[in-house]
Parts: structure tokens; C-alpha cells; sequence
């Protein structure tokens, strides 16, 4: 069953990474790769779930069932109208979470006044740990329009599973505490709720900010 479940996992991986490979060659001179990966998914059937499917029929987003960091029971129909960008991860994540989460908080803040349209959505992939309580605390660390959301572990699975985020218990050598291993891509999403685009981890606070004008309509700055 893991077993199978590693190999589906690295399978999407790989796929994920083919269609990045794609938006590379295809990418226009001087267009970001982000938006050359928007533009090729966009090209793609829309699948019923509310996402995007990309090449190789996967697609990505749909519904979720979570609870909040305040302790709401909540849906991805909360949040339609809204642009997202959402991000998996956990409090306890040593490196790439803090980072990401420091990024996204930067785009925000790049953004002024039309931040008001954009809300944050940082799922945790441990929710063993992530209670809504320890999720307030964290999330706060980094901006105060992050909405940090857990679930029961199925909740979790279900939602980690609509955008084809790997997630597993890691025990380094030594360690007293697990981690989490996880794919740590940033998802911008739409007020519809369907996928715009896709932002690799270590992606510049400047290139999401970017690509928010473009989708909120904005003329970029010179
Ligand atoms: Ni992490």
C-alpha cells in the first residue's frame, strides 16, 4: 500500500516536473517561467473537480473540508472570490516552510492595497501536530492575512490529494521529533477556485507578486 503510494506520488511528481519542463521550452524570451506554465495548463481540458488538469490528465485543486486557525470548520467555498495561494506544509518544518511562508508574506506586502483581494492558505501536512491553536501562533509570525488550516488526518489526506502534494513522516537519524517530507510548490488559484498557476519553491516574493498584478488586472509596475 506505501509502497504503491510512493510510486503514484513519484509518477505525479514526475509529471509535474515534465510540464515545467515543457513551460521552459515553450517559454516566450523574457516571459516567466510561472507564466509560461500558466499558459500551458491553460491549454488544458478543465476537469470537473474546479482545478486545471495538466498534461498527462492530472489535475490539480477542488473542494476541501479543513478547520481554520481560529477553529471554524471551513470550505474551499469560503474563500471563492478571493485569488489564493495556497501552500502545504507544517509548523515544525525547519527550512523550506519558514522560507516560503517569508516569500508569500513579501508578495503580499509588494502587492499594497490590492493585497486585500489575495488570502493566503497554508495547510499543514501534520496535523497530529498542527492544531488550530499552534497554527495561529505560526502563521502570525508571518503575516496577518495567512490563514493557517488543519483537519483530520483524512481531511488533510483528501485535500493534500486534490493538489497532488506528496507528504510523509521522516525520522532523521538521531532525532527525538519527525518531520515531515512534502512538496513544497505555492498554488495561485483563482476567485473561481480553478488553478492559475504554479510557483516552484525558492520562486523570488517578486515573481508571485508579478504574476498577482497580471491576474488582478493591474499594470505592472516599471
Ligand atoms: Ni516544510
Amino acid at each position: 500500500m506505501i509502497r504503491s503510494i510512493r510510486i503514484a506520488a513519484t509518477v505525479l511528481l514526475l509529471l509535474v516536473g515534465l510540464a515545467w519542463g515543457a513551460a521552459w521550452f515553450r517559454a516566450a524570451p523574457g516571459e516567466p517561467l510561472g507564466q509560461s506554465f500558466a499558459r500551458l495548463v491553460a491549454g488544458a481540458a478543465p476537469p470537473s473537480a474546479g482545478g486545471v488538469a495538466l498534461p498527462g490528465g492530472v489535475s490539480l485543486g477542488g473542494p476541501f473540508a479543513l478547520t481554520d486557525h481560529t477553529g471554524r470548520a471551513v470550505t474551499d467555498a469560503d474563500y471563492r472570490g478571493s485569488f489564493l495561494l495556497v501552500f502545504f506544509g507544517f509548523t515544525f518544518c525547519p527550512d523550506v516552510c519558514p522560507t516560503e511562508l517569508q516569500t508569500v508574506a513579501a508578495a503580499m506586502d509588494l502587492l499594497g492595497p490590492q493585497a486585500a483581494r489575495v488570502r493566503p492558505l497554508f495547510i499543514t501536512v501534520d496535523p497530529a501536530r498542527d492544531t488550530p491553536a499552534k497554527l495561529a501562533e505560526y502563521v502570525a509570525l508571518f503575516h496577518p492575512a495567512i490563514t493557517g488550516l488543519t483537519g483530520t488526518p483524512e481531511q488533510v489526506a483528501a485535500v493534500a490529494r486534490a493538489y497532488r502534494v506528496y507528504y510523509a513522516r521522516a525520522t532523521p537519524a538521531g532525532a527525538s521529533e519527525y518531520l515531515m517530507d512534502h512538496s513544497a510548490f505555492t498554488y495561485l488559484m483563482g476567485p473561481d477556485g480553478t488553478l492559475r498557476t504554479i510557483f516552484r519553491p525558492g520562486v523570488p516574493a517578486e515573481e508571485i507578486a508579478g504574476a498577482l498584478r497580471a491576474q488582478l488586472g493591474a499594470p505592472a509596475r516599471s
